[in-house]
Parts: structure tokens; sequence; C-alpha cells
């Protein structure tokens, strides 16, 4: 087999820079391609932590004016990372997040910040800049995937083109004067191209022009393609229903180990869990919740977002606490979300506790300590916590939709006889059904010998990459246009 040659694009990698799962995907995945004797470089962004990462990294190439200032591409490996960096100070060398300001205002020039993330794509994979060009251009998510627009557009030879979609919601969407400034072709303006309902739609044009479309699991693969989980690009999406692909993420075992993590005051396995006892209780201190060891402990690690469902862990809350429940909630987003959940964790002291925030460290001790985690959401391409919580023996209770619904197997009767099961599964996503469940995780609490069988399965769930890496590998192999 011959060395196979990636440029992957993306705005987020873990460590560097992350505001969800696409970091993890991004960072994790080039680690999994190298057995596959695939090469991963990756083009982000130079956000000032980027930059502060890579230090004095050599320039490959120096563009006079990039969108509008001077910028430069340069190289670096971070930990198992080889990175490409777009210096532009004009761009990103700002406070704030990614997208927003401190405030959560979006940037007003997000379209030009990404146009020229996508033109330095399509220059590194045409190889007009730096070193050989790639067998494949592999963009992710809308802050992406102007590149394979560009390397469309630029005609000549080019890579292979793979689009991937974490999240349908998020589409990059600007209004059409924008065209004028992206240095795109006239022609680009149509639509099969990047017009969308009279704006131009970055995702939009990704789906339209990249050889392949993946998503991170086969059923949000096919939900994408209905008119209820399409967000307007299931025509488009039917459309092209030959080129879309289903792969469902993994996590990373080098980050989400029980065994060896060092966030988490005591490590354990599957077949040694004195450990998780000890964590369950440092949680309750660290949360400030009452010390009722037999009270099965409810978490939630999220975005507070409508797409989460968490309004639905509001209102299911009377019910949680009369079966005995306590719950332990780490997340940040929408304001209204916020101030419900500090005012049930005030109103319900010692049961019910809330850290506001991003929070890596609680983020793992809740999954080592936590009984159940909750993950109502209404629609969720893949999810990564419920996957960190079947490896940390956390049950997942979750939505049936999307990622959620491939990867964890439901406590019917079936399953529970079949002995396979490793959480529980919801549908639809109504308070009726989440407090009918909540009902069958409480029944299931109070037979603890069975809990625990479910516990040592569900960390013995496969949660790595292997996988998806192997399906990543065969997909870029049939693009490879050399
Ligand atoms: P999404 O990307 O839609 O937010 P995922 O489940 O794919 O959802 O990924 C979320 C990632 O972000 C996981 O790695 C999770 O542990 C992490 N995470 C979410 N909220 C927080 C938080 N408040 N503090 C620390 N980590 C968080
Ligand atoms: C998005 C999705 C999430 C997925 C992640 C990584 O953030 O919301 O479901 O796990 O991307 O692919």
């Amino acid at each position: 087999m011959t060395t196979l040659h990636v440029l992957a694009v993306a705005s987020e990698a873990y460590p560097l820079v992350k505001t969800g799962g696409l970091a993890d995907v991004v960072g994790a995945l080039p680690a999994a391609l190298a057995a596959h004797d695939v090469q991963v470089r990756t083009l982000l962004p130079g956000y000032p932590a980027v930059l502060a990462a890579i230090g004095a990294a050599p320039v490959v190439h120096a563009y006079a004016d990039c969108f509008g200032g001077a910028a430069s591409l340069r190289f670096a490996r971070v930990g198992d990372l080889d990175l490409a960096v777009l210096d532009a100070p004009h761009l990103y060398a700002r406070g704030g997040g990614p997208y927003a300001d401190a405030n959560g205002r979006a940037f007003g020039d997000n379209a030009l910040r990404f146009a020229a993330l996508a033109r330095a794509a399509a220059d590194l994979g045409r190889g007009v800049v730096g070193p050989a060009a790639p067998d494949i251009v592999h963009a992710h998510d809308w802050q992406a995937a102007l590149a394979p627009a560009y390397l469309h557009y630029d005609g000549g030879v080019r890579p292979g083109t793979v689009m991937t979609v974490h999240n349908l919601a998020f589409q990059g969407r600007f209004p059409g004067v924008t065209l004028d400034r992206l240095h795109l072709p006239r022609q680009a303006w149509a639509i099969d191209g990047v017009e969308y309902h009279g704006a131009i739609g970055y995702l939009k044009a990704g789906l339209a022009l990249a050889d392949r479309i993946t998503t991170v699991s086969p059923t949000y693969a096919a939900e994408i393609r209905t008119p209820e989980g399409g967000m307007g690009l299931d025509g488009l999406l039917r459309h092209r229903a030959q080129d879309v692909r289903g792969i469902l993420n993994g996590i990373d075992d080098a980050v989400w180990n029980p065994a060896t993590d060092p966030r988490i005051p005591s490590r354990f396995r599957a077949t040694q869990r004195a450990g998780r006892a000890r964590n369950r209780v440092a949680l309750r201190a660290r949360m400030g919740l009452a010390p009722r060891v037999d009270a099965p402990l409810f978490g939630v690690v999220s975005r507070f977002s409508w797409q989460k469902g968490l309004d639905l862990v509001l209102e299911a809350l009377p019910a949680l606490l009369r079966g005995g429940g306590q719950l332990a909630i780490l997340g940040s987003g929408e304001a209204p979300l916020e101030a419900a959940f500090a005012a049930a964790a005030h109103a319900h002291a010692g049961e019910v506790a809330v850290h506001l925030g991003y929070d890596e460290d609680l983020a793992h001790l809740m999954q080592a300590g936590a009984d159940a985690i909750l993950v109502p959401s209404r629609f969720e391409p893949c999810g990564l916590t419920q996957l960190c919580a079947l490896r940390y023996g956390a049950l997942p209770v979750v939505a049936r939709v999307g990622g959620l619904a491939d990867t964890v197997i439901d406590a019917n009767h079936a399953a529970l006889a079949a002995g396979v099961a490793t959480g529980f599964q919801f549908a639809p996503v109504t308070l009726a059904e989440f407090t009918r469940t909540l009902d069958r995780v409480l029944a299931l609490w109070a037979d603890r010998p069975r809990w625990r069988r479910m516990q040592a399965r569900a960390m013995a769930s496969d949660v790595g990459w292997q996988h998806a890496a192997a399906s990543y590998a065969g997909l870029y192999r049939e693009l490879v246009r050399r």
C-alpha cells in the first residue's frame, strides 16, 4: 500500500481549540489513520491559542493579500498532529472564541475568515503553495466547506474531496453580495454552486461540489435526507444519496481511558471498579451534593442549546427527585437554560448541583463518578458524551436519534434477557417518554447486581476509532486521482 496524503481542514482541533465534538474528532482521527498508512496534515486558522502552541514554526508560504491583509502558512507538529496554520492576524488575532466575541456576538467578517481558510486549503490541495499536493482534501463543517468549491472552480488537476457534516444546523449562510469578495468566478453563483435561496451557503457549496459527503453516524446519514432532519438541505442530500456515507465517530482512548486518566482522583477498569465508587464520592463532594450513597447520581455534560433537549431535564426534574435521584450538571450556553438550572440547584440544594462553564477535569469526573448520563437530544449527529459514558460505566440515557441510536443498546426486556444492554433509549423525544424511561432507570437501579452487570457490559463497548479509521481510509483510496 502506498502512503496516502490527506489535508484535513477544520476550525477546531483538540487540544488546541475546542467548542464541541468537532475538535475531538479532528484531533483524534489523524493518529487512528496512521495505522492505515494515511498521513494527515490538518489546516487550522491561526487563532491566538494555535499560534502559541506552534511557537516559531517555519513559514512555507507568504500571501501578500489574503482577504484583506498579509498572511502566511506555517507548518508545525504539536503532539500527534501535523499542522498547517494560516497565520492571518487581520482575520484571527483577536479575543473571544473562534466564531464570536467575548459577548457571544458572531464576528462580522466570518464569511471572509473562513473563505480564507478554504482558499488556503485549495492552494495547498493543488500544490501551488507548500510541498507536494496531497491526494485528498477533507473539509469538516461549514468553516471548511468552500475548499471543495475553490478546488472545483480552479479547474485543472485537483485532489479528491470529502465534505464531512458534523452538524447540519450550522450552515454558514451569508448575503449574496459577499460573493464579490470571495474570489470565486461568476458561474459559482448557481443552483449547483454556492447559491442557496438567494444567499451564499458555504456548507451547501461543499455538499454540492465535494466528491463524497460523510456524516458522523449511519442514522444521521439517513435523517439528513428527510425533510424533518434535512434543515433545508435534504433535497440536495437526496440528490447526492449515492455519495453520502455515515461513519460513526469514536473517542480518543488516550484521552478517555478510566484505567489511565490523570484527570480523575481514582483510576478503575471494568474488572476492578472500587476506584469508581471513590470518584462518585469525590463528584458529590466537588458539586456539593448530599452524600446519599444509595441515591442514583445522574449527570449532564453538555452545551446548553435547543438541540440538546435539556429543557426536558428541567421538566422531568420533579420525577427524578421523587424517584430518589440526584442530578449534577456541567455545561454552558443559552442564558435562559443557564438561569433555569441555577434556579433548580438553588431550590434543591444538596440534590441538584450545577457548574456553569467549560471544565475538562470536571467533565472527566462526571463520567467517572455519575451512575447515569442524560443525553435527551432532539437531534444528534453522533454525540461523544454517551461514548465517554459507556467507556466510564455511567449508563447513558439517550434519545433514540442520530448517533445516539447507533451507539447505545436499550435495556428492553429482550436485550436484558440476552445480556447485551448498555443503556437506555427513548423515543419520541417527549417529556412523557423521557419520564417513563427515567422510571425504567430507577427500577433497574433497585436491582443493583443487574445494574453492575450492565455497567460492565457498557464499559466493554467498542467506542474506539479503529472502525471509523478503516472506513475513512477506504473512502480516501476510492478517491485517489493519481
Ligand atoms: P457537541 O459537539 O454537539 O457539543 P458532542 O457530544 O459531540 O456534542 O461533543 C461534546 C464534547 O464537548 C465532549 O468532548 C464533551 O465532553 C465536551 N463538553 C461539552 N460541554 C462541556 C463542558 N461544559 N465542559 C467540558 N467539556 C464539555
Ligand atoms: C457535532 C455534533 C455532535 C458530534 C460532533 C462530532 O458537534 O453536534 O453530535 O458528535 O459534531 O462529530
